[in-house]
């Protein structure tokens, strides 16, 4: 089918699907589906690094339709987040994927200094995780003990943005410098010759050196877990986005190019993409991730490359839609087979930031999105 074709009817069939859905789940920020409904973790679970996210598909779904219960939803969303803005405990460093796609969307919509001062103030904690020896974001919290004081992780690459974000607002260089700080520690230390992509570094943080590399979500150690990949190839594209320093978006391709080159033919992404071949284990939100990276670097991007990465995410978008996405209005979730990671018992099923990500990338190539990022 034409390509323009059939972005208007996945356009259509998430607008026919969203409605229902966020009407029936009014009040919840969904994480995954049981049986096909969403559960709800705006309770104890407020502070999941994923809450964000719900957010994200509500405003994009308002800015793509005007729907006002999409708006409505998403400013409830947002307050419930400030239990987790007041409790240090929860606060880590997922800050960007928090309060990009909740607060400061809404700042940058419609300008509400509450919204700002939610931003701010994440940015400010997220600024606050860097370690100014290793010259890397602490990632997960420890209990206190420092434990984890010396652990960066490549997702964090997707959360530096709320920092190009604070800089951007405050005119304050510190924002900046550290967002870039803990990119060139993360393209030197995380990225593999060959364009593969570590999941977690552990630093000495007293000194700063480089101690050794953990498995993490993916397959185990040395390995290439696919959406960690995603995180670097995304992420290091957004880093040229916010700065114009072509050496990110250089590293982004070199991802990119390694992404492509062991995309399997059916173009449905495995959880890690040295994993044994039996069991067969997918996860379509590393398709949709790495989607909307190849569309991002496409545009900077000339020629039979840019093709290429434009070719990449429209097949990769194309296989979701003809084999992993659930139409059906009575069931909450789009896509199927997403995954935790390898070793947990939470795969084969739905995750809703996965749909978060397909819906950015429709929307990306249909012009209908607000850029969160
Ligand atoms: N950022 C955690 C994950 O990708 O699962």
């Amino acid at each position: 089918m034409d390509e323009q074709k059939w972005l208007q009817e996945v356009s259509e069939k998430i607008k026919k699907k969203m409605l229902p859905v966020v009407k029936r789940n009014a009040g919840k920020i969904p994480y995954n589906t049981v049986d096909g409904a969403y559960n709800d973790y705006s309770g104890d679970m407020v502070g999941w690094w994923t809450n964000g996210f719900w957010g994200g598909i509500l405003w994009q779904m308002y800015n793509a339709t005007g729907e006002e219960l999409y708006k409505t939803e998403a400013e409830n969303l947002e307050e419930k987040l400030d239990a987790v803005l007041l409790n240090w405990v929860a606060m880590d460093h997922d800050s960007g994927f928090k309060w990009l796609p909740t607060a400061v969307v809404n700042y940058r919509m419609h300008g509400d200094e509450k919204s700002k001062n939610r931003g701010i103030l994440a940015a400010d904690n997220l600024a606050g995780r860097f370690n100014p020896v290793g010259r890397y974001i602490k990632a997960w919290n420890d209990r206190g003990d420092g434990s984890r004081a010396g652990w960066a992780i490549i997702d964090c690459m997707m959360n530096i943005p709320l920092l190009y974000w604070a800089y951007e607002v405050t005119q304050d260089p510190k924002y900046m410098h550290i967002a870039t700080m803990h990119a060139d520690t993360a393209m030197k230390n995380f990225i593999r010759e060959d364009g593969s992509v570590k999941h977690i570094i552990e630093f000495d943080p007293q000194t700063g050196e480089y101690l050794k590399s953990h498995g993490g979500q993916g397959y185990g150690h040395g390995s290439s877990w696919t959406r960690g990949q995603t995180w670097a190839l995304y992420g290091f594209t957004l880093s040229y986005i916010h700065t114009g320093n072509e050496k990110y978006l250089n590293c982004a391709k070199k991802v990119a190019n390694y992404f492509i080159a062991n995309t399997p033919k059916d173009y449905l992404i495995p959880i890690d993409f040295r994993q044994p071949n039996e069991p067969h284990l997918e996860d379509s939100i590393a398709a949709a991730i790495a989607a909307c990276g190849m569309i991002e670097i496409a545009k900077y991007t000339e020629g039979a490359d840019k093709t290429i990465y434009h070719n990449a995410a429209i097949n990769m978008l194309k296989a979701l839609d003809e084999k992993r996405c659930n139409w059906s209005e009575d069931v909450d979730h789009i896509l199927e087979e997403c995954a935790e990671g390898y070793h947990t018992p939470k795969k084969n099923m739905s995750i809703m930031y996965g749909d978060y990500y397909f819906i950015e990338a429709i929307w990306k190539l249909t012009g209908q999105e607000i850029f969160l990022w």
